[in-house]
């Protein structure tokens, strides 16, 4: 965040209350409603817990435990047995929704399909059918590396299903990132598209699968299984790959759910850390069913008659969480979106809204930002007045955005719920509930009811109002990742010893920094550890460093976030160059297609700065500190005496860096 943001986020005290209308039709209609809740929650969560999965989940088998918590591992609902396909979609073809449209979805260009409840039960029994066929069981991870297209929502269902945990991988990813986390994940089968498409252009998303498979190099993957979507010519290799069309001929859509554990992993989903390799988080079933379900509910406010639209990639925790599992538990009707906003059809959004008469809007601070700069006429110009309700994710939002998207999208008349929350937690944290909770613009509000959050030191101290500190959570959640797959000791180190336990009671460190004012609202201020947040999308410094130094021209590489008015932040790398190599125009080009080619286009540097030397403390680490101060073009202020050789931070001066 900028220096500014961070100023005007301080001297926020704007309170904003919904009105009258919309608290009277609200699920929880007053501050002191959600006070009432959240104390019950915290004085016996479990119970809190225990009551809401049984009146709104379906089960096969009650569990016997409610948590069984062996810090810093967790099981929730034991020995329960539950499918959260069966809760997403059969209960639905009875309690009234069978018709009701359950995924609507906006292609491009021009494309568009509406499933009912019915269809998509069909749809997906009839997937999870030729996944059978295909040899995949309980247990066997599957790849699914899609388009925005209503077959990635039924390819996870279909997993879901038949108790085969999937892994999506954001389709902007390349090869390389596809290829090491399918290897990672052991998968055995990848679910993907011939292409799809992205602002106007295809992107050839088998031609990536192909590379990443190439001389065998993920060897647990034994099929692939493709959907026809942009017709382009693609190879399928004789025995490896499948159209998805041809299997579904003949395929029966008789698949009864199968009854998983409530601990049985749901998925794999990998993100960026401080060090090392992505990790793939694991989530679990039960315990996050329950926790997508409830927040779904509360945190928007859900009505049977509302058209619900998170414009979020189903690549990333949000669309898991949010246009996928969540709404469909709800019965509620969700909206998916191929395209994104762009040069040749900028009020594509707002289109999509007047369409559908969308009623819940949620999206992330980059778009609204985004939006801004093109200008306000281009949501002036459409009926937007079917919303009701706003939401935002993945990254601070300044007040400037948050009060344009109050009055220009909100008309003034939508609560807007700042949710704060992450990959690891599987469902939002922190927020307003709408009926309930008055906001301020750049806060996130409060914790969800049955979340314990606080800020704190580095001792696990809470820290004073308005002080700074680290945002913690203190007692396990249904949806906390379970572990980091295949690496129990990197879910420790992570999330568990930077706040080093005290009388065995651990705390959950996030990585973001934040403070609590003297209402207890939480002001998250962003990332304390090395991963920057680009446009909501989330990077590790090390990945990003990892990709440069991949090239042969790169000695050495230092990779720092700089303040960004639309991003948030940008990427500028600092490299070395081996000594044949000399900077130039065409290599600085070269590298930032090289990230792109190792990462995807998500971690293409803002910026590269070639210098002659990086900025190093005697022990020999990377004073990344003042890297950042030079990258945003401030002074560089602080002790200095730590540097090795000052003459560097001279020479990366004058070289205007
Ligand atoms: O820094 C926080 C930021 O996004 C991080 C989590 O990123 P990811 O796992 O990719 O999940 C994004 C979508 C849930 C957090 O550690 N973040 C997310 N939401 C907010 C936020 N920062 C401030 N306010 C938010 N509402």
């Amino acid at each position: 965040m900028s220096q500014s943001t961070i100023e005007s986020i301080l001297q926020e005290n704007r309170l904003f209350h919904p009105s009258p209308a919309f608290v009277e039709k609200a699920r929880i209609k007053s501050l002191d409603e959600y006070k009432q809740l959240y104390e019950k929650a915290k004085a016996d969560p479990q119970r809190f817990w225990a009551d809401l999965a049984e009146q709104e989940l379906h089960w096969f088998q009650k569990w016997d435990t409610v948590l069984d918590w062996q810090p810093p591992f967790a099981q929730w609902f034991v020995n329960g047995k539950i499918n959260i396909s069966y809760n997403c979609l059969d209960r639905h073809l009875t309690n009234g929704r069978r018709d009701k449209p359950a995924l609507i979805w906006e292609g491009e260009p021009g494309d568009s399909r509406c499933l009912t409840y019915a269809q998509l039960h069909q749809e997906v029994c009839q997937f999870a059918n030729g996944l059978k066929q295909l040899g995949i069981k309980k247990g066997d991870r599957v790849g699914i590396y899609m388009p925005m297209i209503p077959e990635a929502a039924i390819a996870m269902l279909a997993c879901a299903r038949i108790g085969a945990p999937h892994s999506v991988v954001f389709g902007g990813f390349s090869a390389e990132a596809l290829r090491d986390r399918l290897i990672d994940a052991e998968a055995k089968l990848v679910i993907t598209a011939d292409g799809g498409w992205r602002k106007d252009a295809i992107v050839p998303l088998k031609d990536q699968v192909d590379k990443a498979l190439a001389d065998n190099a993920a060897p647990s993957v034994q099929n692939v299984l493709v959907v026809k979507r942009t017709a382009q010519n693609i190879h399928m290799e004789p025995g490896r790959d499948h159209w998805w069309h041809d299997l579904q001929a003949g395929v029966s859509a008789d698949c009864p759910a199968e009854p998983m554990d409530s601990e049985d992993m749901l998925f794999i989903l990998y993100t960026s850390g401080s060090t090392g390799k992505p990790k793939g988080v694991v989530h679990t079933t039960g315990g996050y069913n329950l926790y997508t379900h409830m927040t779904t509910q509360w945190i928007f406010d859900l009505r049977d008659e509302d058209v619900y639209w998170c414009t979020a990639d189903v690549g990333w925790i949000t669309g898991h969480s949010y246009i996928v599992y969540g709404p469909l538990s709800n019965g509620a009707t969700t909206l998916m979106y191929e395209g994104a906003p762009r040069a040749s059809n900028p009020g594509c959004f707002w289109d999509v809204i007047q369409k559908y008469r969308v009623s819940i809007f949620y999206t992330a601070p980059t778009a609204i930002r985004t939006f801004i700069k093109m200008g306000e006429q281009l949501p002036k110009a459409r009926d937007l007045s079917s919303l009701r309700l706003l939401g935002t994710v993945g990254e601070p939002i300044n007040p400037e955005a948050w009060m344009w998207y109050h009055r220009v999208i909100g008309g003034e008349r939508c609560p807007i719920v700042d949710t704060w929350w992450q990959t690891e937690t599987g469902g939002i944290m922190i927020t307003a509930l709408p009926g309930a909770i008055p906001t301020k613009p750049g806060s996130a509000t409060l914790p969800f009811p049955g979340v314990l959050a606080d800020v704190v030191d580095l001792d696990g101290n809470p820290v004073k109002p308005n002080e700074g500190g680290y945002l913690a959570i203190t007692y396990p959640w249904p949806s906390m990742l379970r572990t980091v797959y295949g690496d129990p000791d990197r879910f420790r180190r992570t999330y568990w010893e930077h706040i080093p336990p005290k009388d065995g009671h651990y705390l959950y460190f996030a990585g973001d920094g934040a403070r609590k004012d003297e209402d207890g609202y939480f002001w998250v201020m962003g990332r304390v550890d090395d991963v920057i947040n680009v446009a909501g999308h989330r990077l590790g410094t090390m990945e990003v460093e990892s990709a440069l130094v991949s090239h042969p021209a790169v000695a050495e590489a230092a990779v720092v976030g700089k303040p960004d008015e639309v991003k948030g932040q940008e990427i500028v790398a600092f490299v070395t160059l081996e000594g044949t190599y000399s900077p130039s125009d065409e290599l600085l080009k070269e590298l930032k297609q090289h990230v792109v080619q190792e990462i995807g286009a998500i971690a293409r540097p803002g910026e590269i700065r070639f210098a002659d030397a990086l900025p190093k403390t005697r022990s020999g680490k990377i004073m990344r500190r003042l890297l950042r101060s030079l990258a945003a073009g401030e002074e560089v202020s602080g002790d200095v005496s730590t540097l090795e050789d000052r003459s560097v931070l001279e020479k990366l001066r004058q070289r205007g860096g």
